[in-house]
């Protein structure tokens, strides 16, 4: 059963998380040739990318299968945000070597990130974080893992390029441990909080933002 976990927040957000188990001829025989179109399989050449491409829009036909959408695939604006073709439900993606995800809603922008904590965020932690944050936090790689995510998820939420990690985007103080933080997009005349969903699974973090 390749659908791990499914479930639905409290704000309405569903997400599904699929595990990367099969073959890649396997899944390409799975997409259908107007869901994945030569252009894109041309446009990725490494095999194991294309694994993950074909597991995140198997990932995305299964949750909006489950919510009763009709899937006719993925388009990207001008900024490379993604969104289902001929539907206003909002939708983000992530994808890594072992999982992808998804997450929907009808309406609201929702972005979504999974990682694994690295001593890598430790070293770079003050391009992304702001000083306040820094020094609201120990430097445990889990917590960065989550900073780090949040934001990412948080700039997919936006959508649009030229954010400053440390400065457009906040994550409230939290406790190690939680599954619930508060994120904050403060850019040009927006200023809005979000809330931040936090799923741990075979050692990835995986953040939810809406
Ligand atoms: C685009 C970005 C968020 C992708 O994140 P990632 O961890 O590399 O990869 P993920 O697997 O989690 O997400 C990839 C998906 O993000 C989505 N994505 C890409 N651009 C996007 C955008 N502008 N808005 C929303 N979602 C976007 C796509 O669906 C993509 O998957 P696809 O190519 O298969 O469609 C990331 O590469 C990026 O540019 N981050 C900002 C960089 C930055 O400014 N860093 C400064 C820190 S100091």
């Amino acid at each position: 059963m390749p659908v791990i976990l499914e479930k639905k927040y409290e704000n309405g957000i569903s997400l599904a998380i699929w595990q990367i188990t099969e073959q890649h001829d396997e899944l390409q025989a799975m997409l259908p040739s107007e869901i994945l179109t030569d252009a894109e399989l041309a446009s990725i050449s490494h095999p194991q990318k294309q694994i993950e491409f074909f597991c995140s829009r198997l990932v995305i036909k299964y949750l909006a299968n489950s919510l009763g959408i009709n899937y006719l695939g993925i388009k990207k604006d001008e900024h490379g945000k993604p969104y289902l073709a001929g539907t206003d439900w909002q939708m983000s993606l992530t994808h890594t070597s072992n999982y992808v995800a998804a997450v929907m809603h009808p309406s609201r922008s929702l972005g979504i990130d999974m990682e694994k904590p690295t001593e890598k965020l430790s070293r770079i932690k003050h391009k992304f974080m702001s000083e306040a944050e820094l020094a609201s936090t120990e430097n445990d790689f889990e917590n960065l893992c989550i900073y780090w995510s949040a934001k990412e998820a948080l700039y997919k939420l936006y959508g649009k390029r030229k954010v400053i990690f440390n400065e457009n985007l906040h994550v409230s103080p939290f406790e190690k441990g939680v599954s619930c933080i508060q994120g904050r997009l403060l850019i040009n005349e927006i200023d809005k909080n979000y809330d931040i969903y936090i799923e741990r699974i075979d050692g990835y973090i995986l953040v939810v933002a809406g």
